[in-house]
């Protein structure tokens, strides 16, 4: 990164303080392969799609989905309340399967699955859906209907998967809960969908130990009284109690399923499943999304942004808990019949190394995480990725916050060997799939830059008036037009979605993310709308600060936030772990120099703090809210359901700046 000054910008707008310009346009090779192989490409593409999007997503819906029934009707837009192709009638688990199957395909893996212990199984897209059909059986036998919803809590094991589907194939609206929540946040979002059941298994291994998943839910059903039985999976063979009448073996409802049960056509919107985020105040929000443009947008993104091959070896780290292993585990990658790892546990299980060990073995050609996982890597140190063979790769992708430039840059040359293209996906639990990002045969990269839309979409960024922003000038990034990924609603709150979504900007659908295109057209995500910091009056963005000091050597993660000032609205304060944890005497002065220099004077930290560890949430973003708290010495009145460590809080309140 380099200096630029963000002088004289006008009250309310976000000052842009990262000036990355280096590029890195896809090699001639990658490109000749490609399915979208040049920039032309890209932009007849998004021209084509533009000029008329429902004409555009129906002729996608025609070509990529299995009908039972045409659709008569692209859209009906009902502001905020969108219908994508009305009247047809589909299945997504029909599209996930039997599609593959009946094209005489069913022999191909659909995923090659590692538990943290090392077993190992192979599952092809026959084997899947008779799987699936076995579970959907069983789960119509006990009465579960169409309509009906199921909490599925339980750990990367292939039943999970195999849930959903059976789930989506009866038309009954999952909700699946990350296996890393408390029994308080399970009882939350069973009574929250009214849930009639839940289906979990008696453990998961997590670095070698057994998270006991069983008791847990125990623990949650004490208060979850819509909730009429409980399916146990048997995976980790430890003890648990039964409950009679109430809680029943997967092995046993499944022995004598029949392996062939047919999927029942659904409306195109009808809901597929509910998944959960966390509000930054109050009760969780249930983000509905329905059955063939979600489908469709999951499935279509994944094959663009993935440049995705018959050949291809797909690894996406992400639990299924998250939006990330629904839409590009589940329904995108298996609708576009690719073969996938399938990973149970840690990446430090065994040991530090256990990602490049999976890549190594199962050859795999593209591999989908996260910044935080990607930080952590460096942070154990280059010794473990270069004890393996990584030469399979072909494509890197990135998701959940913004990448570090610095980081990205290590993810390029360690992991990539400086010959593949890095997809930086932006997206939302609420977009059902990724927004912006590099198609990586056609838009040359710049790092921290989610680069330029998918097919079909429309940002506009504007100020807190509404106007419209100038090249570089940062604003509220909004979305002009539906699309078929995007949310339904908010499960039983209407007036919550519409106000959180479409009440701030009149006619646009509202990220919550501010962001800034540059003179190339590049949007670069610069964090929540919520973050910003306003030290005189200049607005400035949290990862370009933060960007800033992870480009220091010794740094591996820092977090910035805002303090109260009296003389200057608001303070920096920075919260840093460092690659050693060993901060020399002049660690501090040494940072804010190098802030200083990397960005100027105005955005020099007041505060440096140094931490072994930052909040998280559980799927690994940094709760920056809760640092704004101790920052200002306030004890939290935040909610902290979603964090993954509580004593990380702690230590930070005890760990002063001296
Ligand atoms: O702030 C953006 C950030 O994560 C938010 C969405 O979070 P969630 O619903 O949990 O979905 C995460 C997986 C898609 C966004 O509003 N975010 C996600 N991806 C990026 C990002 N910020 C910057 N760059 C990204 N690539």
């Amino acid at each position: 990164m380099s200096s630029s000054n963000s002088e004289t910008k006008s009250a309310g707008q976000i000052a842009n303080v990262m000036n990355e310009t280096r590029v890195f346009p896809p090699s001639g090779e990658f490109s000749a392969k490609a399915v979208i192989g040049s920039m032309q490409a890209y932009q007849t593409l998004y021209a084509e799609s533009i000029a008329d999007p429902v004409a555009f997503w129906e002729r996608q819906a025609h070509e990529h989905l299995h009908w039972f029934e045409p659709f008569h009707t692209g859209l009906e837009w009902n502001e905020p309340f969108a219908k994508w192709f009305v009247g047809g009638k589909t299945n997504v688990s029909y599209n996930c399967l039997d599609a593959h199957v009946v094209a005489g395909r069913g022999d191909r893996v659909a995923f090659h699955w590692e538990g943290e212990p090392g077993d190992k199984r192979t599952i092809t897209y026959a084997e899947l859906l008779a799987d699936v059909s076995k579970f959907a059986s069983a789960l119509k036998k006990l009465g579960i209907q169409k309509g009906d919803r199921v909490s599925i809590y339980m750990p990367m094991v292939p039943e999970l998967p195999v849930a959903m589907l059976a789930c989506a194939r009866i038309g009954a609206i999952h909700s699946v809960i990350f296996g890393g929540f408390s029994a308080e946040a399970i009882a939350d979002r069973n009574d929250d969908a009214q849930a009639k059941l839940i289906i979990t298994a008696d453990g998961g291994w997590r670095r070698g130990k057994v998270l006991p998943l069983k008791q847990t839910v125990d623990e949650a059903l004490q208060k979850s009284p819509s909730i009429q039985h409980c399916i146990v999976l048997k995976r980790t063979e430890n003890d648990v109690t039964m409950k009679p009448g109430r809680d029943l073996w997967w092995h046993e409802l499944v022995a004598d399923a029949p392996t062939h049960f047919p999927a029942e056509p659904l409306d195109s919107e009808d809901s597929l499943f509910i998944l959960y985020t966390s509000g930054s105040t109050g009760r969780p929000k249930g983000i509905r999304h329905t059955t063939a443009g979600y489908n469709l947008y999951a499935k279509r993104t994944f094959q663009w942004v993935f440049d995705y091959r018959e050949e291809d070896i797909f690894w996406c780290t992400a639990d299924c808990g998250w939006i990330t292993g629904h839409s590009y585990i589940v329904y995108g990658p298996l609708a576009a019949g690719a073969t996938q790892v399938l990973y149970e546990g840690a990446p430090n299980a065994p040991a530090e190394d256990r990602f490049w060990d999976i890549i190594e073995r199962y050859r795999v050609t593209i591999l989908y995480t996260a910044p935080t996982a990607i930080r952590t890597f460096i942070k154990w140190g280059d010794h473990h990725v270069e004890k393996h063979d990584l030469s399979s790769l072909r494509l890197l992708g990135s998701v959940g916050e913004g990448i570090n430039p610095e980081a990205w840059m290590w993810y390029y040359e360690k992991i990539g060997g400086g010959r593949c293209p890095i997809v930086d996906t932006w997206w939302q639990t609420e977009t059902g799939g990724i927004m912006m990002s590099p198609l990586p045969g056609a838009i040359p990269c710049k790092p921290g830059s989610c680069t330029m839309p998918m097919p079909g979409i429309i940002p506009r960024i504007v100020h807190a008036d509404l106007s419209d922003v100038g090249t570089n000038e940062g604003g509220m990034l909004c979305i002009e037009k539906p699309w078929p990924g995007m949310l339904r609603g908010i499960w039983g709150n209407d007036d919550r979605y519409r106000d959180g979504y479409y009440g701030k900007v009149p006619h646009m659908y509202l990220t919550g993310d501010n962001a800034r295109r540059d003179e190339d057209g590049y949007y670069w995500i610069m964090g929540r709308i919520d973050d910003v910091i306003n030290v005189s009056g200049h607005r400035l963005s949290t990862i370009e600060i933060e960007s800033a000091l992870v480009s220091h050597p010794s740094v591996a993660e820092a977090a910035a936030v805002g303090r109260p000032d009296e003389l200057k609205g608001q303070g920096i304060a920075v919260f840093v772990t460092l690659k050693n944890h060993n901060p020399s005497d002049n660690m501090r002065d040494e940072l804010k120099k190098h802030v200083r220099k990397e960005i100027g004077a105005l955005a020099v930290p007041d505060e440096v703090r140094f931490t072994t560890a930052l909040p998280k949430t559980r799927s690994g973003k940094i709760m920056r809210r809760l640092l704004r708290d101790i920052a200002a010495g306030k004890e939290s009145g935040q909610d902290t359901s979603t964090l993954e460590d509580f004593s990380v809080l702690a230590r930070l309140r005890s760990d002063e700046e001296s």
